[in-house]
């Protein structure tokens, strides 16, 4: 069995994990590769069995389902996934979701009741934000925001903001959700200052989730800051090849036991063809990774000095101080999405984007090939003027998603569209 994660009590890495982590082949004919598990249902040995299974399943027994049951509560591919995705971020548990949006949405779903009221950091990704101010609501859950880069005492004024209005509501501070770094705009969240203000304000009680899709797992482990719970849209570098929509959460159990019980109802879990493609994504996402953050770090070194650019959102050259600080204490690397200021506005950018020939011309991030986007009149369209300039959404910011290609056909690429500007 691969599943020893130590050797003479040194533990593996990851990268070694994910070549057999959670699988065993003698169970499956000597198949090196995990069988993808084209199954609704799972036969029980026998009929106490069947019954100890559900008692687990359905919480009457504490610790949770020892068998595979049915397919909307688990299945062997998306065991193995999750056994996986749980490693990177040194989590206990791992749960795995149809998209990004289903993980982030049955997660807030769990633990938001009426009156309660929601702290987020912003920006977040829109449909998130979009998701606890237009759908909560109707709940009766509220939400209350600060922006990313707060201070301690920003956020220790938000929490007593937050905690007067829950108990006008009836309700509690359910949930500090954070998004770091924010999407579009790359500010990072001070999750060690969360921390220290949620244990002073709410205590352990209320759980910090954080969407680390844009640094994570490589660049960035928020559960070692601090933060309970880590989301991801699985789609972007985990997936890697921007061919398949998938999200994640993980934590500790008890964070993760209350989900799965909402998961196991209301369905949402990713498919086993899904999750056989994102265990050979897992296979190579540090060198994917560690590729693209190379390669952007060349890019953005050549397009920093381009007369035509007036500036770079990347982690790599931060200009603020305290966000400098941030990245120093929290990031492992600066990731491959930037974004782009042109001098000029929307027509400059359209042209940039209409004369590349290598970077295609899409949203999404984090996959083998270049993207490029136009937020202000693509991702971020809906988004209110005031916000989106408070936001620093403009209408002269492309965003760029660095992928795995040669670099010095990248830096070519840019350099003959940055001519047609
Ligand atoms: C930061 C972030 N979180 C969540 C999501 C949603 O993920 P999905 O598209 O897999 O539902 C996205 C998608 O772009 C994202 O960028």
């Amino acid at each position: 069995m691969s599943d020893a994660n130590s050797i003479n009590g040194r533990p593996l890495k990851p990268s070694t994990l994910m070549m057999g982590l959670g699988f065993d082949p003698k169970l499956s004919e000597g198949s090196l590769k995990p069988p993808i598990f084209l199954t609704s249902t799972f036969a029980f040995p026998s009929a106490a069995d069947g019954k100890r299974h559900f008692e687990g399943i359905t919480g009457k027994r504490p610790g949770g389902a020892d068998g595979l049951v049915y397919s909307r509560f688990n299945a062997p591919n998306q065991e193995i996934l999750e056994d996986r995705l749980a490693i990177w971020d040194g989590a206990e548990d791992a749960l795995s979701f149809s998209s990004g949006m289903t993980a982030i949405c049955v997660l807030l779903l769990t633990y938001a009741a009426q009156g309660d009221v929601i702290v987020h950091s912003g920006p977040l990704y829109a449909a998130t934000e979009g998701f606890v101010a237009k759908w909560l609501s109707k709940f009766g859950v509220s939400y209350v925001d600060f922006p990313a880069g707060a201070s301690r005492e920003e956020i220790d004024a938000v929490l007593a903001k937050a905690k007067a209005k829950a108990s006008e509501q009836g309700g509690k501070v359910c949930m500090i959700y954070l998004e770091s770094p924010a999407n579009p705009t790359n500010a990072l969240v001070d999750v060690e200052a969360v921390k220290a203000a949620r244990d002073a304000a709410l205590g352990a009680d209320c759980p910090i989730a954080i969407d680390n899709t844009f640094l994570g797992p490589l660049w960035q482990r928020p559960l070692d800051q601090g933060a309970d719970i880590v989301a991801y849209s699985l789609t972007k570098y985990v997936g890697g090849h921007s061919d398949l929509v998938a999200g994640s959460i993980a934590g500790a159990k008890k964070w993760m036991d209350p989900v799965r019980m909402l998961r196991n109802t209301m369905g949402g879990i990713c498919d086993p063809n899904t999750a056989w493609m994102l265990c050979r994504s897992l296979e190579t996402v540090e060198l994917r990774m560690q590729r693209a953050g190379e390669n952007a770090a060349k890019v953005c070194d050549y397009l920093s000095k381009h007369p035509k650019v007036a500036g770079l959102g990347y982690l790599g050259m931060i200009t603020d101080a305290r966000q400098q600080d941030i990245y120093d204490r929290h990031c492992l690397g600066a990731g491959s999405t930037f974004s782009l200021l042109l001098k000029g506005g929307e027509a400059e950018c359209f042209r940039f984007l209409d004369s590349l020939k290598i970077a295609k011309l899409a949203v999404s991030l984090g996959g083998t090939e270049t993207l490029a986007s136009h937020p202000a009149s693509m991702t971020h369209l809906s988004v209110p003027d005031e916000r989106k300039a408070a936001l620093g959404i403009t209408d002269n910011l492309v965003r760029i998603s660095i992928g795995i290609e040669d670099p010095d056909d990248l830096i070519a690429d840019f350099e003959q569209a940055l001519e047609h500007v």
